[in-house]
């Protein structure tokens, strides 16, 4: 069946994007949304998301009018009726989820394919709940939809011939990329992404690092195209406290307990971009700090460094530092003024012991550039005195790098962030919830990595990330660090995961 008309019932972030991802690819939408407000809220965002295009040189205006004329909203779902496909996008809730299908069942054509926007819920329970699931399918889009290339397939075994078949030929003529993945809690990107997520949010919780540093360390030091923090705002912190939930339902483990700030800021409705706040102030337009973060470290001081002596943490590639200050020495040899300056690694024993070592313990900080160039972390022990910290945030700024300060614990900051992640991976290949490939694709295509997370693992080096890991694990005592078994494996053989 060629699919010409579709309903997409729900019209919050992802359902307009949605609406705006088919009209553009020339079919006929019926955007159905219950709330008038909610309808109007949606069009309208569709409409502006369509202004920026032409604002770009992307749409003309006859094109963006041409692509509006094309989306009729409605109040009901009844207005679904005539359409090949119904696609809904309603809150992640199964009893919202399973009403809404339910609806649909009775008031769709017999031969309608009935899509759910699900991002965890099960498809099969959805789609068991309605008269005939073999016309149930999951369709999940990313946000931004219009951006995002991948769309995640998902067939139960319920589903009958010719649905999976028809709404993949449907993503195609999309211009974007279905992957057919199994029915299992948060398929594969958002089975990954989240713990990730909830881990950036612990961070901040704790007083880890501060919330610019924490997404500029994943930009920079990682190489992703947003930091975990704003990434929640546009997913939206309730939609992303949901999936927590649904993932840590069904999967169980630490990883997906939703950080309680996470809980707190979503509760107080404080859901991201689409309430105008979340983890960042959107009300002015531009992000701007949410008030009570400590940014001390943003601002230039102008103080200098003084002189400044490099000594080596043991582990730490001296190599680059050592040309920009000089040859490193075991002890600051013999100097008693000045910043110390510890060649810290990620993986290793910490600065502390160098510190000490060193002998002048409140005068020393570490630094570790991360590979890439992008990104320099400064990190301050138990010891550090103030204005050691300050003069080594002089310092660290003239690299001409972006910096991020973290204490003295494993991974420092990108590698706390991106280690355990690492981990998640290879343990969903481990369990054979997804193939290393299939992993990649999800996260490139999906959440725009530039490289898949087991791409990122071989460049890095299995052992690298095991050290890492076993350094978090061995430090906090936290299952959630415990490396997965197939990580030594490959480490020992010597062995990458990509071909
Ligand atoms: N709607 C439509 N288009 C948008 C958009 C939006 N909300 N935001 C950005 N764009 C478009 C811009 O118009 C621009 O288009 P052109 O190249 O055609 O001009 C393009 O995206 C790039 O935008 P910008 O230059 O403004 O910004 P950027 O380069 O920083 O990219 C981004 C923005 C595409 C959002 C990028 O930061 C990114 O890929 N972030 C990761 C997003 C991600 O991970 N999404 C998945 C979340 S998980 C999920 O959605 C699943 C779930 O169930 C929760």
């Amino acid at each position: 069946m060629e699919i010409r008309a579709v309903a997409v019932i729900g019209l919050g972030t992802m359902g307009a994007g949605i609406a705006e991802v088919l009209a553009r690819g020339g079919l006929q939408v019926t955007a159905i949304e219950a709330d008038p407000g909610a309808l109007a809220r949606g069009m309208a965002s569709l409409d502006a998301s369509l202004g920026r295009a032409v604002a770009r040189g992307k749409l003309t205006s006859t094109e963006q009018a041409e692509i509006l004329g094309r989306v009729r909203p409605a109040a009901g779902i009844a207005a679904a009726a005539a359409a090949d496909l119904a696609i809904e996008a309603v809150p992640e809730r199964l009893d919202v989820k399973l009403s809404v299908l339910g609806e649909l069942d009775r008031g769709c054509r017999a031969d309608a394919i009935l899509a759910t926007n699900t991002s965890s819920l099960s498809v099969t329970s959805i789609a068991a709940g309605t008269r005939h699931p073999g016309r149930v399918v999951g369709l999940h889009f990313f946000n931004p939809a219009p951006v995002m290339r991948l769309v995640e397939v998902i067939t139960t075994v319920l589903t009958g011939p010719g649905a999976g078949d028809a709404v993949t030929g449907l993503v195609r003529r999309l211009g974007k990329i279905p992957v057919t993945v199994t029915d299992r809690a948060g398929f594969v990107a958002n089975a990954l992404l989240l713990p990730y997520l909830n881990h950036a949010v612990t961070l901040l919780e704790t007083g880890y690092a501060t919330r610019e540093d924490i997404d500029t360390a994943a930009r920079a030091g990682i190489g992703l195209p947003m930091g975990p923090l704003a990434l929640l705002d546009l997913i939206g912190l309730d939609t992303s406290l949901s999936i927590l939930e649904i993932l840590g339902g069904e999967l169980g483990g630490p990883r997906y307990r939703p950080a309680p700030l996470l809980r707190r800021l979503a509760g107080a409705g404080l859901t991201g971009r689409k309430s105008g706040r979340g983890f960042y102030d959107y009300r002015a337009g531009q992000p701007a700090p949410a008030g009570g973060q400590e940014t001390i470290h943003n601002a230039a001081t102008g103080a200098s460094p003084g002189p400044v002596t490099l000594i080596s943490g043991g582990a730490g590639d001296t190599a680059e530092l050592a040309a920009l200050i000089g040859p490193a020495s075991p002890v600051a040899a013999g100097r008693t003024d000045g910043l110390v300056i510890v060649a810290a690694s990620d993986t290793g024993a910490g600065v502390l012991p160098a510190a000490m070592l060193a002998g002048r313990p409140a005068d020393t900080v570490g630094l570790h550039l991360a590979a890439g160039g992008r990104l320099a972390e400064l990190i301050t022990t138990r010891l550090s005195s103030p204005a050691a910290v300050e003069a080594a945030m002089t310092f660290a700024r003239g690299l001409g790098r972006d910096v991020v300060r973290c204490p003295d614990r494993p991974g420092f900051l990108a590698g706390a962030l991106l280690y355990p992640h690492l981990g998640d991976a290879v343990r969903m290949v481990q369990d054979g919830y997804a193939s290393a490939a299939d992993i990649d694709a999800a996260m490139t295509l999906g959440c725009g990595y530039p490289r898949g997370p087991l791409r990122m693992l071989d460049d890095i080096g299995a052992g690298r990330v095991l050290a890492g890991l076993t350094a978090m694990h061995s430090r906090y005592g936290d299952p959630a660090f415990a490396p997965p078994p197939l990580l030594a494996e490959h480490a020992e053989a010597g062995i990458a995961f990509c071909l």
